[in-house]
């Protein structure tokens, strides 16, 4: 006869329990993004992101001593400049918001992984991932449909911005604006400088998400006009994303990136077994404002669902998650 098959012999304890654990979480799995503004002494909450502020430069070494100390080893940054115009001119400024961001954090903690988000859409005045086709705009062409983002034209800016945040000492390169060709410009740009050991983390499987909404507030970023549909991808689409991905590969990305992360755990998967790089998932600030609320509300327990939420996320096949519950998550796992 065969013995009766009884699984909860293995949930019997705690320690049994953690003894078959299949999938682990640590703070060394955890990216904390930073936003970063002018100013000084600056500390402004964001309303729908609760416990994220808007830091002046002043702010991050503390902030950076804090991240490090907690066991998390990288933080990516969103700048907010001074000024914004069509090109985004000042993302390519080599005494721009980022990299004196960089130089801040390097200064204070060396060893903590500094990630720059690579977009122009806290940059340019009408909120868009790159140079748009406006009448009287540098780039204009007239044959081409009003609004449409111009993709080779930005891919020159991507590159040349790139160079110079890696230059003020950005460990990797994070290219987020779903642009045709963006990671292969970059790669070439960053080698022809003699920056070749600067890693590319490419948002390659980027959609074009409901759940941006409060980093759009956070980072000053709502296109002016129209949406993202024409360059990030339909939700519908998970064939599309393997292409996206092969097309990143192909081009030297060093990690791949889906983003957002809990409704796309599908496309983690796939992506996991379809290529061997590291994949890093993003769970955006409407999944982190989603949890708060529901938390605030006495409706769902913040430490659980917000753990539980990144297991899930790391169970599916994501090495390491970009995600506002860094810190907090780093403490309570502690
Ligand atoms: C910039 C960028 C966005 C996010 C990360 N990089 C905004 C967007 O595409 O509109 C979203 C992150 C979040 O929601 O937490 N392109």
């Amino acid at each position: 006869m065969i013995a009766q098959q009884r699984p909860r012999r293995l949930r019997l304890s705690a320690q049994i329990r953690r003894l078959t654990r299949e999938t682990t979480l640590s703070p060394a799995d955890l990216i904390a993004p930073l936003f970063v503004r002018y100013g000084h002494g600056v500390r402004n909450p964001i309303r729908s992101m609760p416990g994220q502020f808007q830091l002046s430069i002043d702010q991050l070494p503390a902030e950076a001593r804090t991240i490090a100390s907690l066991g998390i080893p990288a933080v990516i940054l969103f700048g907010i400049p001074e000024h914004k115009d069509a090109c985004g001119t000042e993302n390519a400024r080599p005494d721009g918001i980022i990299p004196q961001a960089i130089d801040a954090i390097k200064a204070a903690v060396p060893d903590l992984l500094v990630i720059s988000d690579m977009c122009f859409c806290e940059y340019t005045d009408h909120g868009h991932c790159g140079i748009i086709n406006r009448e009287g705009d540098p780039h204009y062409q007239a044959h081409l449909p009003e609004g449409y983002l111009l993709n080779d034209p930005t891919l020159a800016l991507l590159a040349e911005a790139s160079v110079i945040h890696a230059r003020a000492g950005a460990d990797l390169i994070a290219p987020s604006g779903m642009i045709d060709g963006m990671v292969g410009a970059i790669r070439q740009a960053l080698d022809a400088d003699g920056l070749q050991h600067t890693a590319i983390m490419s948002y390659a499987v980027k959609y074009a998400s409901a759940f941006y909404g409060p980093f759009r507030e956070a980072a000053e970023s709502p296109p002016a006009f129209g949406d993202r549909a024409q360059y990030q991808m339909d939700p519908s689409n998970r064939r599309e994303a393997l292409k996206e991905a092969a097309l990143d590969v192909a081009q030297g990305a060093d990690l791949l990136m889906v983003k957002p992360a809990m409704p796309y755990l599908d496309v983690i998967s796939e992506l996991r077994r379809a290529h061997p790089h590291p994949i890093a998932a993003y769970q955006v600030s409407g999944e982190y404002a989603m949890i708060h609320a529901a938390a605030a509300n006495g409706w769902i327990d913040l430490q659980r669902a917000a753990l539980e939420s990144l297991i899930g996320i790391k169970r599916a096949g994501a090495d390491m998650i970009l995600t506002y519950f860094a810190r907090d998550a780093a403490h309570w796992l502690a």
